[in-house]
């Protein structure tokens, strides 16, 4: 039984008969370009492709025969004759949609050979710092250019050129960093073969759901682990908030967890460059830090201890109340680190001067 308004593509799925396909992609309006997906309905006379049919009562699909067969044949051919196909070397070996179609269907070698094979020989454009775009892997099926228009917005790419020629492409060929491309990365995330890469492309070998750190939207994401180290993110498509989007700072924003420069213990102002930790936060006989007065003055930083800096902050902190204080949080806390320190900041600190670096 399937839903009404489903194609017989995604019927066929639903009920786990496999039918190939290259341009089809759920997130994105259907446009039945590659034609992989040609099958036979009782009564029509040419095939149709599967995910541009719309299911009618009583319809009889034949979702193979020898001659859809011989069509797909011929059809993955001539995509595979002008497609640069070093699977050895490409980044997406393993999880590309070409390469199984290949396993699924096959071709006739014989008459493989026999086609003119027209090496594109196209520049790739590394311009984004990002992603690259290798537009001799590009199979042409769109679905980069649906998914910038209906889930990015943009509209930074279209098909550009006609015929052999034909191929994605920025207004007026521009390389990407000099069009309006935001860097979301979102076509990168759909394109089924190796023409869209991130730029360090390595396979996690396990994944953790989290949600983004970078703003109070939230949006829940995979991170994908490699030995003990970050390698991608991926959003999360059952979360209610982004629905598996991601913006660029979430998609490609996570170097700084493994950052040699970021920082993993308090740092403090010496007074004096050749301080050892433990003597700068030394109490005066009132309780104040002895460095308080010293603190901007221009010195080199230390690493001190949590507990050091929480003592020199409280301490510190004691000396103003009311209007002579104001707290700023960040959007990188969770809404109960910031509700927590807003209270702080009303009860404690007794002032209502607390503001957040970004109200969304
Ligand atoms: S895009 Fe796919 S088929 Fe093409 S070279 Fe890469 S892995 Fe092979
Ligand atoms: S990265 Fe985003 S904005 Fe840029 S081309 Fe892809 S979908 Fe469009
Ligand atoms: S870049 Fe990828 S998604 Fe875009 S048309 Fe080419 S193969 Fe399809
Ligand atoms: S998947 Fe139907 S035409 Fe490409």
């Amino acid at each position: 039984m399937a839903d009404e308004g489903a194609t017989v593509l995604t019927a066929a799925q639903d009920a786990g008969i496999y039918i190939p396909a290259l341009c089809h992609c759920p997130d994105v309006s259907s446009q039945g370009v590659c034609r992989l997906c040609l099958v036979r309905i009782e009564g029509r006379r040419r095939p149709e492709p599967a995910c541009r049919t719309i299911i009618e009562e009583g319809m009889v699909v034949f979702t193979d025969d020898p001659e859809i067969e011989r069509l797909r044949r011929v059809i993955l051919e001539l995509i595979l004759s002008d497609h640069d196909f070093n699977c050895l070397l490409c980044p997406k070996s393993g999880q590309c949609r070409l390469q199984e179609l290949v396993n699924r269907i096959g071709f006739d070698e014989h008459r493989f050979s026999r086609l003119e094979h027209t090496a594109k020989d196209l520049p790739i454009d590394t311009s984004n710092p990002f992603f690259d775009f290798n537009p001799n892997k590009c199979v042409q099926c769109t679905i980069c250019v649906r998914t910038c228009h209906e889930i990015a917005g943009i509209d930074a790419i279209d098909m550009a050129y006609r015929s052999d020629n034909l191929r994605v492409s920025t207004f007026a060929n521009k390389p990407l960093k000099d069009s309006v491309c935001v860097s979301c990365g979102e076509c990168m995330e759909r394109c089924p073969v190796g023409a869209l890469i991130p730029k360090k492309f390595k396979h996690p070998t396990r994944e953790v759901k989290t949600t983004c750190p970078y703003c109070g939207v939230g949006c829940g994401l995979y991170l994908g682990i490699r030995g003990n180290t970050i390698v991608r993110a991926r959003g999360d498509d059952e979360s209610p908030v982004n629905h598996g989007g991601l913006c660029v700072r979430g998609r490609f924003g996570y170097d700084f967890v493994n950052s040699p420069d970021r920082l993993s213990l308090p740092l403090m102002r010496a007074y004096d460059e050749y301080a050892q930790p433990s003597s700068v936060v030394e109490m005066n006989e009132e309780g104040r830090p002895i460095t308080l007065p010293l603190v901007k003055r221009e010195g080199k930083f230390v690493e001190i201890t949590w507990d050091q800096a929480i003592r020199y902050v409280a301490s510190s902190l004691a000396h103003y109340k009311g209007d002579e204080i104001a707290a700023i949080s960040s959007a990188r806390c969770t809404n109960e680190e910031n509700y927590l320190f807003q209270k702080f900041t009303r009860v404690a600190l007794e002032t209502n001067n607390i503001d957040h670096c970004a109200r969304l």
